[in-house]
């Protein structure tokens, strides 16, 4: 098949305007601003109103990475959801997104790697532009982590938020996608899953309403931590050396948002100044599929990145999974989307 180059064309962003900063959290469970700034970096979430689904606040950013890009709904030629939170178990939210966009007939999917979404949505993303299959394709990371946060567990509550980050794919003569790494490990889910819901523990069985709980995430903090840091250094080096670059050639890393001692770990062991790194932890917490693009979109938006940069994604979450891709930034725009989409009527 002939190859084609790919590019990002544009880049979006949108956060719900509704804010739980660490001092919130001191009146709902046993913890302190003090704990939480030290061992996670986070001082701010946001979080998506009650009405508010993944496809909501999915609008806004889809919207924004358009405009940015220069293009129309119309000019889409697939539309791609990393999400661990999509608005229904089925259909795909993309389909959702897609018809809110006004396309009909436009083939749209959901990616559902949790944290690491983004990175194996932009791999599978660019290969359909790498391959000539399509042309132009929308991927967004798009969660509403509140909606499956346990704010009784003080151990996982102060960590997670919502908020979508996305960017515009196009066929481009230069091509931007240098190299990718990407790998699981399912052999324990119970480091880091969403117990009820699916066909293993069905939330329609007789009993389960009671097991209310399961409904949230769960997570064994310390061993997916170090974990985290292992997998992003060993995923970032790989890809960097299928693209035959080496750290220093890095211009920025963007790495998933987990925790800013996991950054601060994975920045050093790669021995990259912390300048190179794009972290807003601290503003939005923990985002899952999210996180990179809504970093990379400000990393953008303010002149940070510039035309000609090498940037790794790095990302790593529930499986367990991980990955790294690695980009050669080519002048496109961002646009951060500050006003909601009108919400939809409610299907169900
Ligand atoms: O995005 C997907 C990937 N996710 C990650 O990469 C997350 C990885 N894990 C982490 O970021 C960290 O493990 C956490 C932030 C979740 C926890 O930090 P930690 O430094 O690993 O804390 P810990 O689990 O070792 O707990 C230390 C203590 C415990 O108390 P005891 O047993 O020592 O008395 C916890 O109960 O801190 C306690 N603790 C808290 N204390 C105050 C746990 N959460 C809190 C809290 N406030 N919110």
């Amino acid at each position: 098949m002939k190859g084609y180059g790919v590019t990002i064309a544009g880049v979006g962003q949108y956060a719900p305007p509704g804010i739980l900063a660490n001092k919130d959290f001191e009146k709902l469970v046993d913890t302190t601003d003090e704990w939480i700034v030290q061992r996670t970096g986070m001082k701010r979430r946001h979080i998506a109103a009650d009405h508010e689904a993944t496809s909501d606040i999915a609008l806004p950013a889809a919207r924004a990475a358009l405009e940015a890009a220069g293009k129309l709904p119309a000019d889409l030629d697939c539309v791609v959801v990393a999400t661990a939170t999509p608005d229904y178990p089925f259909p795909a939210t993309a389909c959702i997104l897609a018809s809110r966009l006004g396309l009909v007939g436009t083939p749209a999917f959901d990616v559902q790697v949790a944290c690491s979404g983004f990175v194996y949505g932009l791999t599978a993303a660019a290969a359909l532009v790498r391959s000539g299959v399509y042309k132009t394709v929308l991927l967004l990371g798009a969660e509403t982590l509140s909606k499956i946060t346990d704010y009784t567990d003080r151990t996982t509550c102060v960590l997670f938020g919502d908020g979508v980050g996305a960017v515009v794919l196009e066929r481009s003569d230069a091509d931007c996608f240098l190299g990718c790494n990407l790998g699981t490990d399912g052999s324990d889910v119970s480091a880091l899953y969403l117990p009820v819901g699916g066909s293993r523990n069905p939330s329609g069985r007789k009993g389960m309403a009671g097991a209310d709980r399961g409904a949230f995430i769960r997570m064994q903090g310390q061993s997916v931590f170090k974990l985290a840091v292992q997998q992003m250094v060993a995923a970032t080096l790989s890809a960097l050396d299928q693209a035959g670059l080496a750290p220093a050639d890095v211009d920025f890393l963007i790495p998933h948002q987990a925790n800013l001692r996991i950054i601060d770990a994975t920045v050093k062991a790669l021995k990259l100044p912390v300048e190179r790194c794009v972290i807003n932890i601290q503003e939005y917490g923990n985002t899952s599929s999210a996180s990179i693009p809504m970093a990379l979109a400000e990393a953008v938006a303010d002149g940070r990145i510039k035309d000609g940069q090498v940037i790794v994604f790095a990302a790593f979450g529930g499986g367990l999974s991980w990955g790294a891709v690695v980009w050669r930034w080519k002048g496109a725009r961002a646009r951060i989307a500050t006003q909601p989409a009108a919400v939809a009527k409610a299907t169900a």
